[in-house]
């Protein structure tokens, strides 16, 4: 897929790279529940981790918190070594279970967002062309986002994500609600960018795209981590009950 050729963070070069990212002492409490309690996260390296575990475990919160847009009640968030600031955000990609975008054309979108990395008007428009090109939104480039249908907008937050080159990209159930065909088209952007050095993290309930798109799992239950793993090993010998419980389908009980 062309729109990953220069490899991660070709451009911004005014900040230092942002990985790792880590977490230390990640602490929520509310209402004498533990929303999230992670001792020690490290993202580096490469590849794709999938997030997994049942609704309301604290994945949208740890991923959340690792973004640096909530602060938890205790504990640091460290982008290799330094605090998450408004210049570094250019090298970092969220996409959220509902795009957010522009009121302006799905081409639009994604020059507004190569022009906010730095790169030139024209650079920005060849690059948005590939870009859309790579999600199958040729056609519909001068489209007004506002009219594109839910995977549309979703193929574009996750192009525009991807163009930008950041070093690392979270996603939060990028692909819920989404037909079959496109659910497949996103996998295909998120594993390309994955070959190309992208560091992802995302999150899905369903098990098949989890052992699809990743190399490692993540489990989460009650705001804790219960297990990491890479993903053979996780499907096939998981080691804390809580992964078997929740391989095989089982609701986990608090
Ligand atoms: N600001 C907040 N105040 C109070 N409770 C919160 C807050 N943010 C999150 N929570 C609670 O924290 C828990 C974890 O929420 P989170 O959104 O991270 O779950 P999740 O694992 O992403 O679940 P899902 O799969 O349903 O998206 C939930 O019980 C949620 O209600
Ligand atoms: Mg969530």
């Amino acid at each position: 897929m062309p729109m990953h050729e220069d490899g991660p963070s070709a451009l911004q070069t005014g900040t230092k790279p942002i990985l790792p990212v880590t977490g230390k002492d990640l602490f929520v409490r509310r209402k004498g529940r533990d929303l999230l309690n992670v001792p020690d996260i490290t993202i580096g390296g490469r590849g794709t981790t999938v997030l997994v575990g049942p609704n309301g475990a604290g994945k949208s919160l740890l991923l959340n918190v690792l973004a640096g847009l909530k602060t938890p009640d205790r504990g640091k968030v460290l982008w290799n070594g330094v605090a998450p600031s408004r210049p570094r955000y250019c090298r970092f990609g969220m996409v959220l279970q509902s795009a957010v975008l522009l009121r302006r054309t799905a081409l639009a979108n994604v020059e507004y967002a190569l022009r906010a990395v730095g790169h030139d008007r024209r650079e920005a428009m060849a690059r948005a062309h590939r870009a859309l090109d790579g999600a199958g939104l040729t056609k519909l480039a001068m489209a007004s986002a506002r009219v594109l249908s839910g995977g549309e907008r979703q193929r574009l937050a996750l192009a525009r994500a991807l163009a930008a080159g950041p070093d690392v990209l979270f996603l939060d159930e990028p692909t819920s609600s989404l037909d079959p065909a496109s659910v497949l088209t996103i996998e295909a952007m998120v594993k390309a960018a994955s070959d190309g050095g992208m560091r992802i993290v995302l999150i899905a309930h369903d098990l098949a795209q989890a052992r699809r798109v990743s190399d490692e799992i993540m489990l989460m239950h009650n705001g804790r981590i219960v297990e990491t793993a890479p993903t053979d090993r996780f499907f096939d010998a998981p080691e804390s009950a809580e992964a078997a419980a929740f391989i095989a389908g089982k609701i986990l009980i608090s």
